[in-house]
């Protein structure tokens, strides 16, 4: 008998039901910590919905990380739906949210409107995040009244990484309170939750102490309700220079590089298939 706590804390898992969004606002009112990945594909999604991930992003970082794009702001909204049909379908529990790309959202509310729907309809997604700051206010507000659950994602956002000149920590001194404003805007506005990318600690937790809906922090330190990282990051993909805010648990990249290259031998010299895997 599993006797272990349920990583989904107390009310989804109990019920082995679909993490939904008052599950979340829950998990901040009684302090519990969650966790979220991306994941873009069937094998991720299952895995970490094995793992106790409470909610996976079909994030528009699938452009660099699946597509091979030097940025987000290439993927489309046609190349992205097929990853958040293959996670929503792959899952029982996880929350799936689905990330509107850049230019299918900002130019109106009703152009947002439409691009969440399609998610939701033709992909199953459970919720869509956006990114940006008072201007796509409209956007939250609007999808909200239409029954689209919405994460608004502040602080550093990679769609405007050319307006805000690169890769660069957001919110310092006085900038502060206007991330701070921004968040509470977007809860009142209907938003579900805050994603905080790449600001100092201290204005992570008070951004998180100013709002009632979750925050998801990604380089936001540790006092947001949740925290998220990429999954190729988390397990060891990527090479190069990572961000300050990536930790690998795992080193991936060598094992499959070294399964890869036994493969290859095996082929070379004859020894695979062996007479086990021969019919
Ligand atoms: O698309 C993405 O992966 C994100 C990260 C900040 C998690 O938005």
């Amino acid at each position: 008998m599993n006797n272990q706590p349920s990583p989904y804390g107390s009310a989804p898992l109990a019920r082995q039901t679909r993490v939904r969004i008052p599950h979340l606002k829950q998990m901040k009112r009684e302090g519990q910590k969650w966790a979220m990945l991306t994941a873009y594909d069937m094998y991720s999604a299952i895995i970490f919905e094995e793992a106790g991930i409470q909610v996976l992003l079909v994030g528009d970082s699938a452009s660099n990380n699946v597509y091979g794009n030097e940025s987000t702001l290439a993927v489309t909204v046609d190349e992205l739906i097929p990853l958040v049909r293959a996670v929503s379908r792959s899952t029982r529990q996880a929350l799936v949210i689905a990330d509107l790309p850049f230019g299918s959202y900002q130019a109106s509310s009703e152009q947002c409107f439409h691009t969440a729907a399609r998610f939701m309809k033709e992909a199953g997604a459970h919720a869509v995040k956006l990114e940006g700051g008072t201007e796509v206010l409209p956007q939250v507000e609007m999808l909200t009244r239409s029954g689209i659950p919405v994460m608004a994602h502040i602080g550093f956002t990679p769609q405007q990484e050319h307006q805000l000149g690169g890769y660069r920590v957001q919110g310092r001194d006085e900038d502060a309170q206007r991330l701070i404003d921004v968040a509470k805007a977007f809860e009142a506005a209907g938003a579900f939750a805050i994603l905080i990318e790449m600001v100092p600690g201290d204005v992570g937790r008070a951004i998180t102490e100013a709002v009632s809906i979750p925050t998801v922090g990604i380089g936001a330190g540790n006092q947001c309700d949740a925290q998220v990282l990429v999954w190729q990051d988390m397990a060891g993909l990527r090479t190069g220079r990572l961000p300050r805010f990536v930790k690998q648990y795992a080193d991936l990249r060598s094992v499959l590089h070294n399964a890869a290259k036994d493969f290859a031998l095996e082929v070379s010299t004859g020894a695979f298939p062996g007479p086990e895997h021969t019919f």
